[in-house]
């Protein structure tokens, strides 16, 4: 997979490079491009806003820079368009179903906004290219979307095929049928007078796979009881 990021703050995402995301660069399963928005600016001072028509609080980023920073990424008539993302807290709400969509995507392009968001003609001209998507990471409101795009990017990124070396573990996390995790131990079976439910040194696998589904069922019903509402 294809991944290109544009953001006035490209350094954020160095730590996309540690971990099971930077093995999937260094084994090329996942090619992840950071770009500076500044580097499509023609000016002295490198600018990438302005205020708003109309007045306002704060700064508007400016078409311009987003244009040519589309030419060259999502190029018009391209026969592989890009599924273009722009974080954003008035968005779709970003769940598990939404990662594994997207990681089905050879070519993804995150589109981090600032200040008091992005000229609106920009997500016109950007829906001429590809399919546009605006996703919020939840109902809180982030500086600007570098935050966000990290996040998207580690929950997708895991999600390709190869990125995690066991696949299992994908299948038995939270959120993945629809329940929270259930809760895990190791060794030692006494901690600080604390013991492990006896249930599982017991060698019953059918016992153990009950206990931990009613343990999901549980922890799910007490934390999040809109998830047995909800499809997501
Ligand atoms: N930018 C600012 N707040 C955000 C949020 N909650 N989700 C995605 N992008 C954002």
């Amino acid at each position: 997979m294809r991944i290109d990021v544009i953001s006035i703050f490209p350094s954020y995402f160095d730590g996309l490079t540690l971990s099971l995301l930077g093995k999937a660069q260094s084994t090329g399963i996942l090619d992840l491009q950071i770009h500076d928005l500044r580097d499509w600016t023609h000016d002295r001072h490198r600018t990438v806003d302005d205020t708003p028509y109309g007045g306002g609080a704060g700064m508007v980023m400016k078409p311009e820079p987003w244009g040519l920073a589309l030419d060259e990424l999502a190029p018009a008539g391209s026969d592989s368009p890009p599924t273009i993302i722009f974080p954003s807290p008035a968005g779709e709400v970003f769940h598990q179903s939404t990662a594994r969509e997207l990681a089905q995507r050879e070519h993804l392009v995150f589109g981090c906004g600032r200040y008091e968001g992005i000229d609106e003609r920009v997500f016109e001209e950007a829906a001429t290219r590809g399919e546009v998507r605006l996703i919020s990471l939840g109902d809180y409101v982030l500086n600007g979307g570098e935050v966000a795009v990290m996040a998207m990017i580690e929950a997708i990124g895991r999600l390709i095929p190869g990125v995690v070396g066991n696949p299992e573990s994908l299948v038995e996390e939270s959120h993945e049928d629809g329940l929270l995790e259930y809760p895990s131990y190791t060794k030692p079976s006494v901690w600080r007078e604390r013991e492990v439910p006896p249930i599982l040194l017991s060698g019953n696998h059918g016992a153990i796979a009950a206990w931990r589904r009613e343990q999901q069922l549980e922890r799910t019903r007490r934390r999040r009881p809109d998830l047995l509402r909800d499809e997501d």
